[in-house]
C-alpha cells in the first residue's frame, strides 16, 4: 500500500448519449488520494460527479479510464468490501422491516455473531438515536429517520474506511449534530472519512481537507485550516463559490 487508503488516479467515466452515441465526461481524470485517519469532503455543484466518484469507489461502478484503490485493493475487491461502510445517496430500505430487523439482517451478512450482533445493533440505534423507534416498520419511519438508520447499517462492521454520499441530507438540526459528533468520534478512533456534502458549515467543522469537483474535474484541493484561517477566504462557502465560478 501506497500509505494512501484511498487513492483514484486519473478516474474517467462518460456518458453516452442516445443520439448518435455521442460521449461526453461525468468524470474526467479525476485523481486524489486520502491517507489513514484523514477525513475528506467532497464538493461540488449538482451534477459535478461526486456520486459518481463514491460509486467508482466503492466498486460499485467501473471507469472508464484511471484505477480506484482503497486500502491497496483494487475498488469493490472482496477483501476491501469487508472493511469499509457505505451510505449511498439515495438509501432503498425493505420497508416491512423493522429498523431492529433490518439492522440484524445487514450484520447477518457481514457475518456477526448472535451477542456480537445484539449488542452492535442496539449501539448503533443509541448513536443515531433511534432506539424508541427501532420496531417499527420502516414504511412508518421518516426521511430523516431512514436517513439516520442509513447511518447505522453503514457503520455494522466498525469499517476501516467510511463512504458517505451526503449525509446531513435531510435530518434536522439534532441529527446535522449527531452526524457531526459521530464522525468525529469515528475520526478519534482513527477511522479513514470520505463523504460529499452540499452543507458546507458542516464540512468545514468536521473535515481535514476538502476536494471541490466541477463538471467532472477537480478544480481545487487544500486543508480546511490553510482555507479559513490563512488562506484570506472568510469561510468554506466562500472558497467554494470562488472555485467553482458561482
Ligand atoms: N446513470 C446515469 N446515466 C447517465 N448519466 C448519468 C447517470 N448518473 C449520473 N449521470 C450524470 O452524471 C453527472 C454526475 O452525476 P452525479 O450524480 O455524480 O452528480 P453529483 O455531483 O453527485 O450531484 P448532486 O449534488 O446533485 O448529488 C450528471 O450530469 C448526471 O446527469
Ligand atoms: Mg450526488
Amino acid at each position: 500500500m501506497t500509505g494512501n487508503v484511498i487513492e483514484a488516479r486519473g478516474l474517467s467515466k462518460d456518458r453516452v448519449s442516445s443520439f448518435l452515441l455521442r460521449r461526453s465526461p461525468i468524470l474526467d481524470g479525476l485523481s486524489l488520494s486520502v491517507k489513514q485517519g484523514e477525513t475528506y469532503g467532497l464538493l461540488g455543484p449538482n451534477g459535478a460527479g461526486k456520486t459518481t466518484t463514491v460509486k467508482i469507489l466503492v466498486g460499485l461502478m467501473r471507469p472508464d479510464r484511471g484505477e480506484a484503490l482503497v486500502l491497496g485493493e483494487k475498488a469493490g475487491a472482496q477483501s476491501a468490501l469487508r472493511k469499509i461502510g457505505f451510505l449511498p445517496e439515495n438509501p432503498y430500505f425493505y420497508s416491512h422491516l423493522t429498523g431492529l430487523e433490518f439492522l440484524e439482517f445487514i450484520g447477518q451478512l457481514f457475518g456477526l455473531k448472535k451477542t456480537e450482533l445484539r449488542d452492535r445493533v442496539k449501539q448503533l440505534l443509541e448513536l443515531v438515536s433511534m432506539t424508541v423507534d427501532a420496531d417499527k416498520p420502516m414504511r412508518k419511519y421518516s426521511k430523516g429517520m431512514l436517513q439516520r438508520l442509513g447511518i447505522a447499517q453503514s457503520l455494522i462492521n466498525d469499517p476501516e474506511v467510511v463512504f458517505w454520499d451526503e449525509p446531513m441530507s435531510g435530518l434536522d438540526p439534532i441529527g446535522r449534530r449527531d452526524v457531526r459528533k459521530i464522525l468525529l468520534d469515528l475520526k478519534a478512533r482513527g477511522k479513514t472519512i470520505f463523504f460529499n456534502s452540499h452543507l458546507l458549515p458542516d464540512v468545514s467543522d468536521v473535515c481535514d481537507r476538502v476536494g471541490v469537483l466541477a463538471k467532472g474535474k477537480l478544480v481545487a484541493e487544500d486543508e480546511i485550516k490553510n482555507i479559513v484561517h490563512s488562506g484570506g477566504h472568510k469561510d468554506l462557502e466562500e472558497y467554494f463559490l470562488e472555485k467553482v465560478g458561482g
